[in-house]
């Protein structure tokens, strides 16, 4: 699968050697990204199968959404990155996963999303606004898009690039 053109037109802003996270990885499509572009990379899931490990590349094999302890307390990295993926109450520790003026490179499906298909559950679609939201006030807002897209496929996404006021 190819990279995100949002992560390909934002991972310039990423600072050259940082630690990315990769949530909710899926088969690793932007940790090889970053992992190439020289990042050291961890990536997260529940269903591990498509990720391997490498020098630079770390493999978290973790449900996100059972209410176990946030498996990577305390670390911290240069970029966090999510992708086509929405648990509401990880948004704390993906902020608090972030180093001071770390990047947040987020995209994923929104209201209105449902006309084309899944997810079409109001648990998995953002609503307006809110990336936006989110960020108020603690992140310096680089680009944000709400918006159709017909690549890959038609879909209702909202998507930000937002770094961490230090
Ligand atoms: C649509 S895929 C997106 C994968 C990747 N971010 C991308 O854009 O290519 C959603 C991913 O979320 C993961 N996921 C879903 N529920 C999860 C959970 N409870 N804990 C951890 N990962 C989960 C799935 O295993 C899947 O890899």
């Amino acid at each position: 699968m190819t990279v995100s053109s949002w992560i390909a037109t934002w991972a310039g802003l990423v600072p050259p050697g940082v630690a990315v996270l990769d949530v909710a990885a899926g088969n690793g499509r932007h940790t090889r990204f970053f992992a190439e572009r020289g990042h050291p990379v961890t990536a997260i899931d529940r269903e591990v199968s498509g990720l391997a490990a490498a020098d630079n590349i770390e493999v978290v094999a973790a449900d996100l959404e059972d209410g176990s302890p946030w498996p990577l307390a305390g670390r911290t990295f240069g970029a966090v990155v999510v992708t086509n993926y929405l648990h509401r109450p990880l948004f704390p520790h993906l902020f608090a996963a972030l180093q001071p003026g770390g990047m947040l490179l987020y995209e994923t499906f929104m209201i209105g999303n449902e006309r084309f298909g899944k997810p079409s559950r109001p648990e998995f679609l953002l609503n307006d606004g809110e990336l936006l939201e989110l960020v108020r006030d603690r992140f310096s807002v680089i680009a944000y898009e709400a918006r159709m897209i017909s690549e890959p496929k038609m879909a209702m996404v909202q998507r930000i690039a937002a770094r961490l006021i230090s």
